[in-house]
């Protein structure tokens, strides 16, 4: 079933100057680039996208990291999207990633791992409209 998913190459991607190769990824697996847009990330919008992590020990780490650079915002659209991002950005860890994964590929730590994507239909079509309405 054709389903949207929302991407974020996240700062330590965007200061690498590798979105266009994490792109790739996502084109050449037939997903289709629906939206985006570059923007340096408020700390609003920050603790609203990851409203559901509050209170974890990680949580300051991940709003200071998001909010630090410019990120690219993307709706990515096509067959079973939602699992099918996931599965090429690849686990949180990157050292437990899959080979070929973009986190495996390009990722620094469990915290600078250069990409977010949705995990469910209802967090994608929450986090659409966060970023793009
Ligand atoms: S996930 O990707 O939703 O299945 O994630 P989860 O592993 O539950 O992690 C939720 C988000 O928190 C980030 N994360 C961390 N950031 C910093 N330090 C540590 N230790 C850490 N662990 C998890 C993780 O990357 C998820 O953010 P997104 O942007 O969704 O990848």
């Amino acid at each position: 079933m054709a389903e949207k998913s929302l991407v974020l190459i996240k700062p330590d991607a965007v200061e690498r100057n590798i979105i266009g190769k994490i792109l790739s990824i996502y084109e050449d697996n037939d997903l289709k680039i629906v939206k985006m847009k570059m923007l340096k990330v408020s700390r609003d919008l920050a603790e609203q996208h990851y409203e559901e992590h509050k209170g974890r020990d990680y949580y300051d780490n991940l709003i200071n990291y998001i909010t630090r650079s410019a990120v690219v915002a993307l709706v990515l659209e096509g067959e079973d999207a939602i699992k099918k991002v996931r599965k090429l950005n690849g686990t949180t860890n990157p050292e437990k990633a899959d080979e070929g994964t973009i986190r495996k590929l390009y990722a620094l730590s469990t915290n600078l791992n250069s990409v977010h994507a949705s995990d469910s239909k209802e967090n994608a079509e929450r986090e659409i409209k966060l970023w793009f309405e």
